[in-house]
């Protein structure tokens, strides 16, 4: 009814809105005064935890792109090597297990058979579980040697929101409580980042009120024959986020690249007027990236793609080469996808809604896959 979805014409639009309370509450009592993580739920002890010596990150679709990101995050905190991998995958390539590796599954539903096999093919081999669920008492943490709940409230919507926002948010309290627990490289940057992830409500909400030209946009790109995302470092699985999404609600083809995996093939595809929608790391921090995005842009502007370019405000470099140009507040690299993959959220519903379709229904999926 109207009244379950708050005057919002979906869930979904009514999801996307929430994110920014959803992220609070994923971080709230996680965290004390003196920037301590507090992960209560997580029952290893400190000790098996600095015995990790390896990370698997199994999930599907959404999640898995959520912890693709937390690749990115762990690895480069905690120096342990983090591997992430489609559940659906994992158990049939026999990947080497043992005591001292950690699993991560990340659902939403914390049913879904691929990741619960993955879960229990691990736990066979030994390996310490930890779940990422946002499902009180599901069958994935009841399963799981320890669990993180992210707090985004139920998931009405079958295309997931704002359970990959607070997953993202989970994956990066799970690598900095694993660097703070082996003592910290970077302790520096591990605390401010602390302190930056508190800021992050803030920046979504920021985000969702600058939402109008994306829609205006999305009218104009729904007759379009496909739609081409490119991304580099943690802005890759966003790109690939932001494909998935047009997929499941709009029925188009879309697709995710590695801005850097272009020239390698991808380019091909590249025609008159076809939209590309580029997600440009911050110009700070790893600078080298983002000139390497701005000249990816430039490669298929000249072959005559529309940019669409989501780049980080103040970020004048992009502007020449951008057909059109969205801004998003400032944010350290590796939490980035907390607010560059809101507007790829918000495209991609109203392209959807724009071709008739029903956002919160879309044909041919299940919210929770629970078939393997
Ligand atoms: C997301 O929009 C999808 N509908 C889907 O990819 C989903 O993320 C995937 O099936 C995993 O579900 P889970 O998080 O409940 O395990």
């Amino acid at each position: 009814s109207a009244a379950e979805k708050s005057g919002y014409e979906y869930f979904m639009l009514k999801e996307i809105a929430e994110q920014p309370h959803a992220v609070a509450e994923t971080l709230l009592g996680r965290l004390n005064e003196t920037g301590d993580l507090m992960l209560d739920e997580v029952r290893l002890t400190d000790q098996d935890l600095r015995d990790v010596d390896k990370v698997f990150i199994v999930a599907c679709g959404t999640a898995y792109h959520a912890g693709m990101v937390a690749k990115y995050a762990i690895e480069h905190w905690t120096r342990i090597p983090c591997e992430v991998e489609l559940a659906s995958e994992f158990r049939y390539r026999d990947p080497v297990l043992d005591r001292s590796t950690l699993v991560v599954a990340i659902s939403q539903s914390g049913e879904t058979m691929d990741t619960l096999m993955a879960l229990r093919h691990a736990k066979e081999q030994k390996a310490r579980v930890l779940a990422i669920c946002n499902t009180n008492g599901s069958t994935i943490p009841r399963e799981s040697d320890a669990v993180l709940y992210t707090h985004a409230g139920p998931e009405i919507a079958v295309a997931s929101t704002k359970a990959f926002l607070t997953q993202l948010v989970a994956c990066y309290l799970v690598g900095l409580h694993l660097a703070q627990v082996r003592g910290v490289k970077y302790a520096d940057e591990v605390a401010a980042i602390i302190a930056q992830l508190q800021e992050m409500p803030e920046k979504i909400e920021q985000v969702l009120s600058m939402m109008a030209p994306i829609r205006e946009l999305a009218r104009d790109l729904a007759e379009a024959k496909s739609v081409l995302f490119i991304g580099r470092h943690v802005s890759y699985p966003v790109a690939l986020e932001g494909a998935l999404k047009l997929k499941e609600l709009a029925y188009m083809h879309a697709e995710g690249f590695a801005a850097g995996e272009l020239k390698h093939g991808p380019i091909a595809l590249i025609d008159e007027g076809t939209p590309v929608i580029c997600v440009v790391p911050s110009p700070r921090g790893r600078g080298v990236l983002h000139d390497k995005v701005v000249s990816n842009i430039q490669e298929v502007r000249a072959r005559g793609a529309r940019t669409i370019v989501i780049a980080e405000e103040g970020d004048v470099a992009v502007k020449p080469y951008a057909d059109h140009l969205f801004y998003v507040p400032i944010t350290p690299t590796l939490l980035a996808p907390l607010v560059t993959t809101v507007p790829l959220q918000v495209l991609a519903c109203e392209i959807a809604s724009a071709r008739g379709h029903d956002v919160d229904q879309p044909r041919n999926l299940a919210k929770s896959v629970t078939v393997e």
